[in-house]
């Protein structure tokens, strides 16, 4: 087989900093290697930014937001189009890079650059249609009106385990509302954050519009969010640093997005469609091997249909083939990393001391390294880290309940309210729980939630702001309130 490297296309791996339209190594001249999660091999080399070259990207993206935000709208459309183009005709390409840094099966790495290329489109689109209002008048001589306009200087701090899709998901609004963006890719997965930057670039974006800054997370986070002219920052990742940043910020008043850690329910009722049910939990569970922010994470399901659900759970989830991305036929990638693999192991372990049953996997497969084995577990407790802690890696353990108010009740029992599922037949049930569950996005019936022209995000610990569909854009927008006197 061809190693990684010799898969990837050339014009597509870039390791230096993309600032002001240009290609640089960081100004210390250090670099950080990118680790293949399958082989444990290096994949390349990727500079590293000092604070100063943080602070030359934000000079450049002030500058050239100028020039973007007086853009007419159709043409900052027609721009993100071409990017969008560029990034569908090269999506084999760039599915080549994303499974080579992030370990994902490639058939799964090509849907996420689908699935992310989808925002660009959409908010091409939506670039055209950033309505303001005229309000009616309190007095003759006067008119108002509202407009929106670019906050100006933007920054997307983005996570490894959707390496390009998070990028588009902020991006696209951002430029598409006239802000200049510099993106903070995560220090496993910088590969394809640059990768998209040469495309933009070629796609006529101009220079300093959109910028990549690779490196350290909490060094060069700090930089963005002190600096003043950095109005907007949209991160996605852990609640922890969401906090951070949140704190850093505050002196700057920035506005901030927020896409943190989820604790997603999936309830499964009595009166659900079963062979769907399975199909629903194996979508969430098992989607990137586990490691997605709305990833069911605990699996409530009622007496009536639980030893049913848990067997063909079961038959389902023993169909999964683990193994490198880039092989024929894996369903599952490995873990990002050994410190990913040994969370999941405490949390199986913590569950067999509180009397949990792992009834498949609990382990490594034979390929050993980062390959963990689909686990499921009965007799699950909300007491348990699993239940407490996103585990985000391929377990699924199955808590058993018997009434509706007690499944409402401990699926609201967690700090995170990000994404949670049911599976039910019965409308009046539907719309109670969906009521009552207190998330930001509900799947019902469903094991996937997540399209560009829908609002993501969470409520709690889990986040603030939304992204994607026609709410995605206003984290980029302020809204001006013009009253026009003298006019009669
Ligand atoms: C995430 O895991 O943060 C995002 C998942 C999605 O967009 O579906």
């Amino acid at each position: 087989m061809s190693t990684p490297a010799t898969l990837i296309a050339d014009d597509l791996l870039r390791t230096q900093l993309h600032i002001a339209g240009g290609w640089r190594d960081g100004s210390a001249g250090e670099s950080s290697p990118v680790i293949d999660p399958a082989t444990g091999e290096t994949v390349a080399e990727v500079a590293v930014a000092t604070p100063d070259d943080m602070v030359a990207a934000i000079d450049a993206a002030q500058e050239a937001f100028a020039g973007w935000s007086r853009t007419p709208a159709p043409q900052r459309s027609r721009i993100l189009r071409r990017w969008y183009e560029l990034i569908v005709e090269r999506a084999d390409d760039l599915a080549q890079l994303l499974t080579a840094e992030q370990g994902k099966p490639l058939a799964e790495a090509r849907g996420e650059i689908l699935y992310g290329a989808g925002f660009i489109e959409w908010f091409a689109e939506e670039a055209k249609r950033l309505y303001g209002e005229v309000i009616p008048t309190n007095n003759p001589d006067r008119r108002m009106m509202t407009i929106r306009s670019a906050v100006g200087v933007t920054a997307a701090i983005t996570p490894w385990n959707f390496p390009c899709a998070m990028i588009l998901r902020k991006a696209a609004p951002a430029l598409a509302a006239g802000c200049s963006m510099i993106i903070k890719p995560a220090e496993e997965t910088p590969l394809s954050a640059l990768a998209l930057a040469a495309l933009a670039q070629e796609a006529g974006i101009p220079a300093g519009v959109l910028s990549v800054v690779t490196g350290s997370g909490p060094r060069l986070g700090e930089v963005l969010t002190r600096d003043e002219r950095v109005r907007t920052i949209s991160f996605t990742g852990s609640t922890e640093v969401g906090r951070i940043l949140m704190a850093q910020s505050a002196g700057t008043l920035k506005r901030l997005a927020l896409e943190l850690g989820g604790n997603a329910p999936l309830i499964v009722f009595d009166d659900a469609d079963l062979d769907n049910a399975v199909k629903g939990a194996m979508d969430s569970k098992f989607r990137n091997a586990g490691q997605t922010c709305v990833c069911a994470n605990r699996i409530f399901v009622q007496d009536g249909i639980h030893d049913a659900f848990v067997e063909a759970l079961g038959r389902e989830m023993a169909k999964l083939r683990v193994g490198d991305g880039r092989e024929p036929g894996t369903t599952q990638g490995p873990l990002i990393s050994p410190a990913a693999v040994d969370k999941v192991r405490r949390h199986i372990d913590d569950a067999r001391d509180k009397g949990a049953r792992v009834v498949q996997g609990g382990d490594l497969t034979e390929r050993g390294r980062t390959f963990f084995t689909p686990t499921l577990i009965v007799d699950a407790s909300p007491d348990m880290l699993l239940a407490r802690e996103e585990t985000f890696g391929p377990l699924a353990p199955v808590i058993r309940f018997s009434t509706e108010e007690e499944a409402i009740r401990m699926a609201n029992d967690t700090e995170f309210g990000l994404a949670g599922y049911f599976f039910s037949r019965d409308i009046g049930r539907i719309t109670r729980v969906s009521e009552a569950l207190e998330v930001g996005v509900v799947g019902v019936n469903t094991g996937l939630i997540s399209y560009e022209g829908a609002p993501f995000g969470g409520v709690k610990q889990s986040g603030i702001g939304r992204e994607g569909s026609r709410h995605g854009i206003e984290e980029y927008t302020d809204l001006k309130y013009i009253c026009i006197e003298g006019v009669a």
